[in-house]
């Protein structure tokens, strides 16, 4: 058993705790089987999870968390005022278990402490790593190790995702003001959460201003894992072979279908439009690799076309999810800002559901007319206050 820290953007710790709950049945044991494996106790703290479970379970986590940030392993956590025991401390954690040398990124944080000087802390991490290992000969780095010092509690940490799981190694290509496919995953999951998969599954979701197409990429890749991209757990010396077989994915048992009936995207920009077929296309070229025979193409429509005017959907049941251009970048013609654009498309397209991303300060209201509001969320999008907005049609 081992401690794991899975953090996650302020305010999606309940949500990431679900998708956990979600994922966790159909994860493997080493035998490349779906584990038996109790739900770990789970302490939901401010911007992650912690837990203790098995190691090869919670590494998998890494795959199948759409809205986490990454996973990190617990080496350490103790009290200490006094950089001496820091290092005695370091240098007797197993590091020889999981790095190949003492070559290593380091995130090194620390306030409210006696020891509140990060790049010493560092520098005797470092001293320590070099009595281990030597000094390191080569220029990639073999892991990252986070140090964080707060009120005198050292908490010592190995990175096992690498690269932000927002990276999911799907998206080619990207339009202005992209969406991170984190916040995406995470508002998706809030317009399901209160219909059952047999409701959703009847549902186009349709985007009218797709960008590079970030909210229907990732409507696609909802319950799947991503395979593709390197982790940082599998360069670790303890990483158990299995997970590096080519074929290791095949053998989750996971259900294939696609979450939605259908969707649709909408855009302005001629080019917008094979940047986010390029990037479902990845999307459903990767799930295919994994999933093999119980993989079907999902059906889509992407086209430029102007949101506010030109042909409704037909579709019904409609959900419509859509992340406008702010502030002086709405359409010039659009009178009442970010309200009048919520009621143009709510009676153009008339869907059941919507979701709409925007500025705090721009604030919906009121509602379109034939709408409730079901729920509102604040969101932090790249450092900008915004809220997504569910309506339902009345
Ligand atoms: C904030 S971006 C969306 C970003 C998208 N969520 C992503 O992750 O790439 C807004 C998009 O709306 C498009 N747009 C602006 N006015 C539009 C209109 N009247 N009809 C359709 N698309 C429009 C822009 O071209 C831009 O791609």
């Amino acid at each position: 058993m081992n401690r794991f820290f899975v953090s996650t953007p302020l305010g999606f710790e309940e949500r990431t705790l679900l998708e956990m709950k979600e994922v966790w049945p159909y994860l493997l044991g080493k035998d490349a089987k779906t584990h038996v494996l109790p739900f770990p106790e789970v302490a939901v703290l401010q911007g992650g999870l912690e837990f203790e479970t098995d190691f090869f379970a919670a590494l998998q986590l890494n795959f199948f968390l759409k809205t986490a940030n990454r996973v990190l392993l617990r080496m350490a956590s103790f009290k200490t005022r006094d950089l001496p025991k820091f290092y005695q401390k370091f240098k007797s954690l197993p590091w020889r278990e999981y790095l190949s040398h003492g070559h290593v990124e380091w995130e090194v944080a620390a306030q409210k402490s006696r020891l509140n000087n990060e790049k010493r802390l560092q520098e005797s991490a470092e001293k320590a790593l070099t009595e281990i290992f030597g000094a390191a000969q080569v220029i990639e780095p073999c892991a990252s190790i986070y140090i964080r010092m707060e009120d005198d509690l050292c908490t010592i940490s190995l990175d096992s995702t690498g690269e932000h799981l927002h990276k999911r190694g799907w998206s080619i290509l990207k339009g202005e003001a992209p969406l991170r496919e984190t916040i995406a995953a995470y508002l998706l999951h809030e317009m399901i959460a209160e219909a059952t998969p047999s409701e959703v599954a009847q549902v186009t979701l349709l985007d009218p201003m797709m960008g590079s197409g970030t909210f229907l990429s990732e409507a696609r890749a909802l319950r799947s894992g991503q395979f593709m991209r390197p982790y940082a757990f599998q360069k670790w010396k303890k990483t158990p072979k299995l997970f590096l077989s080519p074929s290791f994915a095949f053998n989750y048992e996971m259900p294939t279908e696609t979450v939605f009936k259908k969707f649709i995207g909408f855009d302005l920009e001629g080019e917008m439009i094979p940047a986010a077929e390029k990037n479902f296309t990845e999307v459903e070229r990767q799930l295919a690799l994994v999933q093999k025979d119980g993989f079907k193409a999902a059906v889509k429509e992407y086209r430029v076309q102007d949101a506010l005017q030109g042909d409704s959907c037909a579709e019904s049941p409609l959900w419509m999810v859509v992340n406008p251009p702010y502030g002086e970048r709405l359409p010039e013609a659009l009178k009442g800002g970010l309200t009048g654009l919520a009621k143009v498309l709510c009676g153009r397209y008339k869907p059941n559901k919507v979701g709409i991303l925007y500025p705090e300060k721009e604030r919906l209201s009121p509602v379109p007319e034939g709408y409730q509001l079901l729920k509102e969320l604040k969101i932090n999008n790249g450092g900008l206050r915004c809220l997504f907005t569910i309506l339902t049609r009345l």
